[in-house]
């Protein structure tokens, strides 16, 4: 059997807090296949220079870790720069936050061609490599331009904004071309295939051949969605463990006569955090019952926090909680119970389960995990509601949910009403069927079927190397 290669930017460190839906989802995959896991190492180092860190090897279980250090340069150019403050806002449909530099790009190209020259060594022949999300979109390319004939799949985590927003950012001809160094391209939802599909037919004048194919300078490339998923076993587990009963206790106790809403995000400007929080506040102008009643427990971890747009949207949304605070908060309640710092994994679910609504509102997500895992959390017997962004990729599968549209403050406060006041009946018959689907689609089946595609026999058209 071949031995499976993955490549992301992130990796999950047992040392430190988990940094989002990525890291996690790779760390369970790759549990059960063992394999090698090739990335940054979180380290800022600058011992070396631009383009020339050192690679650290480590075991962890049945997986080798090999990790690379980034120069401050590299690290602000194409980490901060062309990955951060071009492609995440670009690919969320913020052209307005993105900040367009030539250093960037030639920070990100320099870190992919590294990453490339540090792979190679490692890699066996028989190897499948699997290249994660957009800080590495080139790294196929580069890798075929050292010689590497392996089979190389790419999974984007985050949306693909429509074709005319892709074509917004300068240097978009050579990056998506870039794509088709790669035998399989997954993206989370129908929806960016669709997006990428009519890029290629209007950008690149690729052809369609049908079945996710398509032939552009010479190359075929695939395309398919394979929405990614949680551990549920996993997160059962989780659940029933000490340290999620006690979170889960201590809150029943504490708002024995109180409904909580939860919201657990990175404090990222796609996840709607904002907006969330002036519809809490419009559902206790509009329904005034909830006042005294309904707690809102928004935790944002902090990400990001030398980029620009992420400090100023601290800074918002400080001023937002404080205002709600000081204008509804009485001497027995407070509205908003705001917290900006890392809640150890070990706890979500006891958070996820005392909370009679769960709120995933971002204005665009690639799928977003809390959703899944908010479900999965529940009581059969007595669940809460999930409401749920319809811009997070999410909602393509978790129709049950109740679908919101974070932009309009209004309509969403009316939906977390109906959460609250949604009856016992109801609740469950949801849930039954979005546990289903999860259950179903699990991070296991996202991981078996990518592979499966990727091992498929290979394209009609045989690809010769990109020059
Ligand atoms: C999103 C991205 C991941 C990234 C994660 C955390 O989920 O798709 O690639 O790892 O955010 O962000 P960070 O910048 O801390 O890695």
């Amino acid at each position: 059997m071949s031995r499976l290669v993955v490549v992301s930017n992130r990796l999950a460190d047992p040392r430190k807090p988990a940094a989002g839906g990525l890291a996690v989802a790779l760390g369970e995959s790759l549990a059960r296949t063992g394999g090698l896991w090739f990335g940054w190492s979180g380290t800022v180092d600058d011992a070396a220079g631009p383009g020339e860190g050192q690679v650290h090897m480590r075991k962890a279980g049945s997986v080798t870790l090999a990790t690379v250090d980034l120069n401050q340069e590299d690290f602000a150019t194409y980490y901060q720069g062309y990955a951060n403050s071009v492609l995440w806002p670009v690919f969320h449909y913020r052209l307005d936050l993105a900040d367009f530099h030539s250093a960037y790009v030639d920070g990100y190209r320099r870190v992919n061609r590294m990453f490339a020259q540090k792979l190679l060594p490692l890699l066996r022949d028989d190897d499948t490599i699997w290249i994660h999300d957009y800080h590495l979109i080139p790294l196929a390319s580069e890798l075929r331009a050292l010689g590497c004939r392996q089979r190389i799949g790419f999974f984007l985590h985050i949306p693909v904004p429509p074709p005319l927003i892709l074509a917004a950012l300068p240097h978009h001809p050579w990056l998506m071309r870039s794509l088709l160094a790669y035998d399989l391209v997954g993206l989370q939802s129908q929806a960016d295939v669709s997006h990428l599909r009519r890029y290629l037919l209007s950008e690149m004048q690729a052809e369609e051949l049908g079945d996710g194919r398509f032939a552009a300078h010479g190359r075929e490339l695939r395309l398919q969605a394979f929405p990614i998923g949680i551990d549920v076993q996993e997160f059962e587990r989780l659940g029933a463990a000490p340290e999620a009963v006690q979170t889960r206790t201590a809150l029943h106790q504490e708002y024995s006569r109180r409904q909580l809403l939860l919201g657990i995000d990175r404090l990222d400007y796609s996840k709607g955090i904002p907006q969330r929080v002036r519809a809490f506040q419009q559902l206790l102008e509009k329904y005034p019952e909830n006042r005294h009643s309904a707690t809102l427990i928004m935790i944002a971890s902090p990400s990001r926090d030398d980029v620009n747009a992420y400090a100023d949207l601290r800074q918002e949304l400080e001023g937002l909680c404080g205002a709600i605070n000081g204008d509804y908060g009485d001497l027995d309640w407070m509205p908003l119970r705001y917290i900006h710092r890392v809640v150890a994994r070990r706890r979500v679910p006891g958070l996820c389960r005392a909370s009679r609504v769960g709120l995933v509102t971002p204005l665009r997500d690639g799928m977003n995990l809390v959703a899944k895992e908010y479900v999965v959390a529940q009581d059969p017997e007595d669940p809460g509601v999930l409401v749920l962004s319809r811009f997070a990729g999410a909602a393509e599968q978790l129709q049950e949910a109740l679908l919101v549209n974070p932009y309009d403050t209004e309509g969403m406060a009316d939906a977390i009403q109906t959460a609250l006041r949604m009856p016992l009946h109801e609740r469950q018959q949801r849930h039954a069927r979005l546990m289903e689907r999860i259950r179903e689609h699990d991070v296991h089946w996202w991981r078996r079927s990518f592979l499966e595609a990727l091992a498929a026999p290979a394209p009609a058209i045989l690809n010769p190397p990109l020059e």
